[in-house]
């Protein structure tokens, strides 16, 4: 047989290490294998959970038809190399929890693993789930010192996509129709954008009543302790894994999908020095772009509340760590 000559384009596929083999961890290791995104490297602190799921997922493959490698461990040299680290480590809300509640201990967890993944993986674009999730992203960015475009958080598509789902439910649009933004802090000030919300490029307006477009609103800011009220232990995990399959696969293909999340601002919207939720263009490079929508004075008060909101969050936790 002759040689193998040297390959000409790139024989690894792209490499997402998912740091917490948990609800919204697994899941979205899942969600990245079975669309044949990238191969996924799972870790948690907890021997024998990831290896686990990974063999359970691998046993599927087949079946799944897809050709992407999935490996758990709890040893953060195994994600040596990965183009993107997802941050689901810490702890979920229990009921009654706010977000907020779970500030110290997650803000330990987060800095330490960005720490671990970004020391193996240095190249690497970091997206943060865990919760409070604006104050644990700007944690992360803290800890790993990279650069502003290379590190955001999940908030946004998640309570936009259920804001979609709600006005489909009402107004019986289907839901790839409808078109939302919520921005803010993911927590109880997040900001829901009415007029920015569309069924084909239709005003919502124009299907549903002031008080209705309220009631929806309402809805997804309690979106989150809605799931949580009725599964009792636990958060939700599947529209949050899906949600961030989506910005997962806007950086993989180099999509330049407008979205909100949790980005640095550095001025934008008379804001400064914090991650908050805000509309952007996600691709290879990391955050491309941030959009500067424009807001009503009302809208743009109510997402100043949300910031400080935040603000006070990172006060509380840069307090309390080394950072
Ligand atoms: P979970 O409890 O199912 O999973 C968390 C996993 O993290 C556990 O397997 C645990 O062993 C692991 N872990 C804890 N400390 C660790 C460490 N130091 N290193 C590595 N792994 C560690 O929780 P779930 O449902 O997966 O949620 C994870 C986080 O994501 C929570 O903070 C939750 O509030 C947040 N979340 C955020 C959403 C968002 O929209 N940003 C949506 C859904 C959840
Ligand atoms: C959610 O919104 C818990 O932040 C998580 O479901």
């Amino acid at each position: 047989m002759s040689a193998i000559a040297a390959p000409s384009i790139a024989c690894k596929a792209p490499q997402v290490a998912v740091i917490g083999a948990g609800k919204v961890g697994s899941t979205l290791a899942q969600r990245i294998t079975e669309k044949n995104l990238a191969d996924v490297v799972l870790l948690d602190i907890v021997e024998g959970l990831p290896q686990g799921i990974a063999l359970d997922l691998y046993e599927a493959q087949g079946l799944e038809r897809h050709d992407k490698k999935i490996l758990g461990t709890n040893d953060y040299a195994d994600t040596v190399g990965s183009d993107i680290v997802v941050i689901t480590a810490g702890l979920p809300r229990k009921p009654g929890m706010s977000r907020d509640d779970l500030l110290y201990t997650n803000a330990k967890i987060v800095t330490h693993a960005a720490k671990q993944a970004i020391a193996h993986s240095p190249n690497a674009i970091v997206i943060v789930v865990t919760n409070p999730l604006d104050v644990m992203t700007y944690l992360a960015w803290k800890a790993t010192g990279l650069s502003q475009n290379h590190v955001m958080g999940m908030g946004g598509v998640l309570d936009s996509s259920r804001l979609r789902s709600f006005i489909a439910l009402e107004t019986g649009a289907t839901t790839g129709d409808i078109s939302t933004f919520v921005l803010g802090g993911h927590g109880d000030l997040m900001v829901p954008i009415p007029r920015y919300c569309t069924v084909s490029g239709v005003p919502i307006t124009e299907f549903l009543e002031p008080e209705a477009i309220a009631r929806l609103m309402e809805r997804t800011k309690n979106g989150g302790a809605e799931i949580v009220k009725l599964l009792k232990t636990g958060s939700a995990f599947y529209a949050p894994a899906s949600s961030v399959c989506y910005m997962v696969e806007s950086l993989i293909l180099n999509q330049s999908r407008l979205l909100p999340a949790a980005v640095y601002l550095d001025g934008q919207y008379g804001l400064t020095d914090l991650f908050l939720g805000v509309p952007c263009r996600l691709g290879c490079s990391g955050v491309e772009q941030i959009v500067e929508i424009q807001l009503t004075e009302e809208e743009l008060a109510q997402l100043h509340r949300s910031a400080a909101a935040v603000k006070e969050g990172i006060d509380k936790a840069i307090a309390k760590t080394d950072l």
